[in-house]
Formats: structure tokens, C-alpha cells, sequence
């Protein structure tokens, strides 16, 4: 090899390593604002692991979606259960849950069969478990708004 060309070489090799230094910079700085995931639970352990087994019990995602997991067979579009306790406090949820008609707290765009069911039959410690648990569910302030709108789609129907 000639020492020219050797020289074209490193040339070439040190720009595609400066490419690829300033890709991966680029995508950590995207990463760690744009596509953090806003969702979290404030509750202890013990909460969680409770609230998530009366949760699965009573299957309340066969409706919803929560951590992004939804029932493969889910058609309805229920409001995402994520984030719920920065849009309803611990004593809205408890009475919603108790409520005989809940459409009679959150009108419903929906068919019977999709609606909200009444849970009022629900044994008191799983209700305070569950209300415990979604009330934890918070969203980052930065994405409340965002979230806002998507529950107002899923209500109304409409382009919120
Ligand atoms: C048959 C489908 C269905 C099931 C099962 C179901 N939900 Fe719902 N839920 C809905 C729909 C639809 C809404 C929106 C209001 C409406 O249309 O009645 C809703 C609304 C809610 C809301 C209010 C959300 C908001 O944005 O304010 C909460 C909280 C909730 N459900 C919790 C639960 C929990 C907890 C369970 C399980 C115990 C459950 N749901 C089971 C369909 C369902």
C-alpha cells in the first residue's frame, strides 16, 4: 500500500468513528427526555403486588390496558388505566368502584356490554386494595396533559 492511500484510509476511518460518536450522543440525549416512559407507581411493594392480583382477578384487562399490557382479544376502548391517580384521588376511585350505576359518575359513549360494569358487589378489602393500588398509578408532569387528552378521546369519542 502506498502512503497516500494508507492516508485516505485512517482519513475515512476517523470519520465514520466521529459519525458514530455523534449518532450515539444524539440518541442518548433523545432517549433520556422524548422517550422516558412517564408511568409510575408511587405505592410500596406490598401494595403493588396486592393491587395487581385483584387486579388480574377480577380481569379488568380484558377492558383496559396497564404498563402498556392489554388483552390480545380487547376491543373496547376504555380509558387506559395508566396514570389514573393523577386524574382521580383515592376517594373519587373508592366511590366509583362502589357505585351501583358508574355511569352515573362518568357518562359512558359506549354499548351496555363495553361499559363500565357496577363492582359494587365487590368485597370491601379487595375495593381498598384496588383503590389503594390505582390511585399509586401517577404521571410525570411533563406528560399530564398528553394524558388528559387521550382519557378525553377514550370518553367522548371526539379529537379532544
Ligand atoms: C366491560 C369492560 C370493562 C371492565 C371489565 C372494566 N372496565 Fe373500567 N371502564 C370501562 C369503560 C368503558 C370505562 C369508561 C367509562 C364508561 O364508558 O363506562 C371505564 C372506566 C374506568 C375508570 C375511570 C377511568 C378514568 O379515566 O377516569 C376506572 C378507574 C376503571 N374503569 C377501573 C376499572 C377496574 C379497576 C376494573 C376491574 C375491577 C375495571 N375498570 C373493569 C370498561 C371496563
Amino acid at each position: 500500500m502506498k502512503k497516500g492511500e494508507k492516508g485516505v484510509l485512517i482519513g475515512i476511518a476517523l470519520v465514520v468513528l466521529a459519525l458514530m460518536f455523534w449518532n450515539s450522543e444524539k440518541l442518548s440525549k433523545s432517549s433520556s427526555q422524548d422517550k422516558e416512559i412517564p408511568f409510575f407507581s408511587d405505592a410500596s411493594m406490598t401494595v403493588k403486588r396486592a393491587g395487581a392480583e385483584v387486579y388480574r382477578r377480577y380481569q379488568c384487562k380484558s377492558c383496559h390496558s396497564l404498563w402498556t399490557v392489554k388483552d390480545i382479544m380487547q376491543t373496547v376502548p376504555a380509558p387506559a388505566l395508566d396514570g389514573v391517580g393523577s386524574l382521580r384521588d383515592a376517594p373519587w376511585l373508592a366511590r366509583y368502584l362502589a357505585a351501583a350505576d358508574p355511569q352515573k359518575m362518568l357518562p359512558s359513549r359506549l354499548k351496555k356490554e363495553y361499559r363500565m360494569p357496577s363492582y359494587s358487589a365487590m368485597p370491601k378489602k379487595d375495593r381498598e386494595v384496588l383503590v389503594s393500588y390505582l390511585a399509586s398509578l401517577k404521571v410525570k408532569s411533563w406528560y399530564l396533559d398528553e394524558l388528559k387528552r387521550a382519557e378525553c378521546r377514550k370518553l367522548t369519542g371526539g379529537p379532544c
